[in-house]
């Protein structure tokens, strides 16, 4: 297991040490596009029940990651194994929450249509008898809360309702790995508290690993295990406590940052990429920086 920096871990750090069996293997991984590498030697392992965060700028290759999990895209250089073999495309056991916008009025599908999604979409098989199957989404709708409204038109539902149901969607293969990009995005506070408590509560429950991406650590960061901080084609893994620290984070950036403790949350100042722009006294050119 990769772990960055040789800190003692600190009070406050989740009691509940990586332990389980290795569910994705990254192993001097690089991606580089022309000539730019968005991250290069990553290492990195995800063990059953682990939750960690990916943070990073826009464009700092964090939606690319999670492609390379996927099969979706290659890698520069290394390897990527899921549950000990080589990635293949279109691997149930792996449940994705794309980055995408919420569905568009007029989109016709009922709540459980988008959950059932998941159990009959095109890449999985043959479909389940429609009683099981009505039985697997009731199942998938209760376990994130969206009972209530499983027959409701999607598009008539809030932001968080929708995230709800995706997380739901990504639940239906029993996957064994979730990756989340960026599921919070335009939540308002209490639906990125509702959604993120709905995953750490499903990865406690089926011991699923996480890889979550995410603008702001704040809303997860008393539930993530280990910080992924990508910036300028470099990157850290450790704990929160041993990652979001002004010395590592000016050592990643070359240039001072300022990490601030405040209330509980954790402020970033400084960093050229803006990847906290709303924290951050210098405006983000948000190029992502280039590797050196
Ligand atoms: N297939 C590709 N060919 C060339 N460049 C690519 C390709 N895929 C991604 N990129 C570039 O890699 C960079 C990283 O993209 P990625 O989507 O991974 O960023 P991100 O960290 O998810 O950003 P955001 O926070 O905006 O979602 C971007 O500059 C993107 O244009
Ligand atoms: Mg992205």
């Amino acid at each position: 297991m990769t772990s960055f920096s040789s800190a003692a871990a600190s009070p406050g750090v989740p009691a509940t040490p990586a332990t389980g069996e290795p569910v994705l293997q990254l192993s001097g991984a690089s991606l580089t596009f022309g000539a730019r590498t968005l991250w290069s030697g990553l290492d990195l392992t995800v063990r059953a029940g682990e939750f960690i965060a990916v943070i990073g700028a826009n464009g700092s290759g964090k939606t690319s990651l999670l492609k390379v999990i996927l099969g979706q895209q290659q890698l520069s250089a290394g390897t990527v194994d899921f549950l000990g073999e080589p990635i293949r495309r279109g691997n149930r056991r792996i449940g994705y929450i794309p980055q995408q916008k919420l569905a568009d009025d007029g989109v016709p599908l009922r709540a459980r249509d988008l959950v059932g999604l998941g159990l009959s979409g095109h890449r999985f098989g043959l479909p389940l008898p429609s009683a099981a199957r009505r039985h697997r989404v009731d199942e998938l709708l209760a376990a994130v809360g969206a009972t209530a409204y499983g027959n409701v038109a999607v598009s008539t539902l809030s932001g968080g309702e929708q995230q709800r149901l995706r997380v739901g969607q990504a639940l239906a293969g029993d996957p064994r790995l979730l990756l989340c990009d960026e599921p919070l995005l335009s939540l308002d506070l209490n639906y990125q508290r509702a959604v993120s408590e709905l995953i750490d509560q499903q990865r406690r429950a089926r011991d699923l690993g996480v890889l979550f991406v995410t603008h702001d650590i704040n809303p997860v960061l008393d539930m993530v295990d280990r910080v992924l901080y990508l910036a300028g084609g470099r990157f850290r893994i450790g704990t929160p406590d041993e990652v979001l620290r002004t010395e590592v984070l000016s050592e990643l950036y070359g240039s001072p940052i300022d990490v601030i403790r405040t209330r509980g949350r954790v402020i970033v100042v400084g960093a050229p990429d803006s990847a906290h722009g709303h924290h951050d006294d210098v405006r983000g050119t948000n190029t992502g920086g280039a590797a050196s």
